[in-house]
């Protein structure tokens, strides 16, 4: 994804991360003076220490952990969805009469890292939505049966019908997204947008905030899959014909195999592979001989998803309103992306950060909420912290 996935994870990485970092090292001379806490879930991680200070309100109380989620959850064979669900916390009523009338499609890719994936899908889900989940076809049997698993104990979510092995820059990325919408207009929920996300990613907005921006006036109608005209630097990847190893990458396919002008006289763009689509231009996408022919003639281009997407929503005619991201200002929508999801996480390099992040989303989501909270909702408990008094009488 080069420049622009560069770009992205960098400002993603500030944004999410940065504004804990910062008032870690602002909130760091308090918190070492305060007394020391009992610990009380032992058996969990506890939030790290800048985290505990930025979720808490005052001195005298902190935040325990609920459940350490990990990847073992999943992968013993037996598997009671009701008390699943209530473990690991999951938000089974719709927060708002906003968000149940605005349901959002997501589809989510992804091939390692079961606790990550587990992690990002409590975040997001909302049971008003619909999640279709592409696992890697060349994916261990173990993580697929865990994912398979996880998705039969929610009526919306649901394995992608068509699986494919999935190569880097390949066409089968592309088509990961497409067998996903497929099985999606399928679906019996009314979803407004379809967004599409990777096993890393983690939301810094609410569902709540994400069905707003989505229908703020700017971005009402209209796709976000910003790009610009593909840059002479890039036009290899269309101009010359490759060919996808399955599963390990792509080539091309040597000198005299030059490929023809693309269909319909379409005008080729550049972006990123992330989107967030409206209804009717996933119609568009799947219906359109537009849509299909430039689908056909992407199959030996190199990296696809970045040109697709962004050349299908700028065909004059069809969905263009008069959108225009062009340049430097795709950083700007950069910017306003990396505020909805946060990408690249690992919970091995980082895992104080994702748990902090993670706790930091379920306390706004639920302040937001308006409907009464469950008890099993939360993710983590404030306490008091222990009195002075093991301190002895004075
Ligand atoms: C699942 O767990 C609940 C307790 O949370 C229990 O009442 C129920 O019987 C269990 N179901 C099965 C099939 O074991
Ligand atoms: C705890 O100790 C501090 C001084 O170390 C004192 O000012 C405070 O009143 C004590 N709090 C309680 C509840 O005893």
């Amino acid at each position: 994804m080069l420049q622009l996935e560069g770009t992205k994870c960098s400002f993603l990485f500030c944004l999410g991360i940065c504004v804990l970092i910062c008032s870690a090292i602002y909130l760091k001379a308090k918190i070492s003076s305060a007394p020391a806490a009992q610990q009380i879930f032992v058996s969990c991680r506890p939030f790290p220490q800048y985290c505990t200070a930025l979720l808490t309100r005052g001195e005298e109380t902190e935040w325990q952990r609920r459940d350490c989620l990990g990847e073992g959850y999943f992968l013993s064979s037996q598997l009671n969805c009701s008390r699943m669900v209530k473990e690991l916390h999951f938000i089974t009523s719709p927060l708002s009469r906003e968000e149940e009338e605005y349901p959002l499609a997501f589809i989510i890719t992804i091939h390692k890292e079961l606790e990550m994936f587990a992690r990002l899908f409590r975040a997001i889900y909302a049971p008003q939505n619909v999640y279709c989940i592409h696992v890697d076809d060349k994916s261990p049997l173990q993580y697929k049966t865990a994912v398979q698993r996880l998705a039969a104990c929610f009526p919306n979510v649901f394995l992608s019908s068509v699986s494919e092995k999935v190569t880097y820059a390949g066409f089968s990325r592309l088509k990961a997204d497409i067998n996903c919408m497929r099985d999606l207009v399928k679906s019996p929920v009314r979803w407004k947008r379809v967004i599409n996300l990777c096993g890393q990613d983690f939301p810094i907005k609410s569902n709540l905030e994400l069905v707003r921006y989505m229908q703020s006036s700017k971005w009402r109608d209209r796709n976000m899959t910003p790009g610009i005209k593909q840059p002479s630097s890039m036009r290899y990847r269309t101009q010359t014909q490759h060919r996808e190893i399955r599963g390990s990458h792509v080539a091309p396919r040597g000198k005299g195999h030059k490929k023809g002008p693309p269909p319909h006289k379409v005008q080729i763009y550049f972006g990123t592979a992330y989107y967030s689509l409206t209804r009717p231009f996933v119609d568009f996408v799947l219906q359109s001989q537009v849509a299909r022919d430039l689908l056909e003639w992407s199959k030996d281009t190199y990296s696809p998803d970045e040109h697709y997407w962004v050349t299908l929503n700028h065909i004059k005619g069809y969905y263009i309103r008069d959108i225009c991201i062009y340049g430097l200002e795709d950083l700007q929508w950069i910017i306003d992306k990396n505020s909805m999801f946060a990408n690249k996480f690992e919970t091995k390099t980082s895992p104080g950060a994702l748990d902090c992040l993670e706790q930091w989303h379920r306390q706004k989501v639920l302040q937001q909420a308006e409907v009464p909270i469950q008890p099993e909702w939360q993710l983590a408990i404030e306490t008091n912290k222990v009195p002075n008094a093991s301190r002895g009488p004075s």
